[in-house]
């Protein structure tokens, strides 16, 4: 086994673990509240190296102002990850990234371009082991976006995708505390 397959079986058996971990019963998220923007800064701050290598221009919305969320900030993190690290496999390119604070929700938003994704795929992108067209997508296991959606909605929020004009766009909601 070479070094790259056996790193790609690593990331394999923690998605599924993770996968495993987030879908069983007691699986208990810790809510709190914390800066969202920070926490985003964070995540995007990781795979900054990984964009510049990809070529893969990206415009930042975020708001200078504190958003503050009441959630699971670990959950909270996974879930941007997954997003992002979708965006650096599979998006063909002009990725814009923003947050924004509306009365009663919080919205974080990813867009990118697809060549490929068609109304058909983005109907089916949440069930577990989904990857599109398995000729086209050899890269991942169809888990991440299934765990982000199930985290999303133990949070009391909403994962959404939506295809317009081959954007392809990821949103997530959460409500307000009120
Ligand atoms: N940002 C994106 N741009 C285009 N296609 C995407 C994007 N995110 C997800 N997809 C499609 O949705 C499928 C499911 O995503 P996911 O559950 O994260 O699985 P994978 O392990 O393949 O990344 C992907 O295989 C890909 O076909
Ligand atoms: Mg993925």
């Amino acid at each position: 086994m070479s070094k790259g397959e056996r790193k790609d079986y690593k990331i394999c058996s923690m998605n599924f673990l993770n996968y495993l971990l987030v879908e069983s019963m007691d699986y208990e998220l810790q809510v709190q509240t914390f800066q969202l923007n920070q926490s985003i800064w964070e995540v995007l701050m990781n795979y900054y190296d990984a964009f510049h290598e990809r070529q893969l221009h990206v415009n930042i919305d975020m708001p200078d102002e504190e958003i503050m969320l009441y959630a699971d900030p670990s959950a909270v993190k996974r879930v941007v990850e997954n997003l992002v690290s979708n965006v650096l496999k599979h998006a063909s390119g002009a990725v814009e990234i923003s947050l924004k604070e509306e009365s009663s929700s919080i919205f974080f938003t990813i867009r990118n371009k697809t060549d490929v994704m068609t109304e058909q795929d983005v109907e089916r992108i949440f069930d577990r082991f989904y990857t599109g067209d398995t000729a086209r997508n050899k890269k991942g296991t169809g888990l991440g976006l299934s765990i982000a959606k199930s985290l999303m909605i133990k949070m009391d929020g909403e994962l959404f995708a939506t295809l317009k004009n081959h954007q392809f766009i990821m949103t997530c909601q959460w409500k307000k505390r009120t």
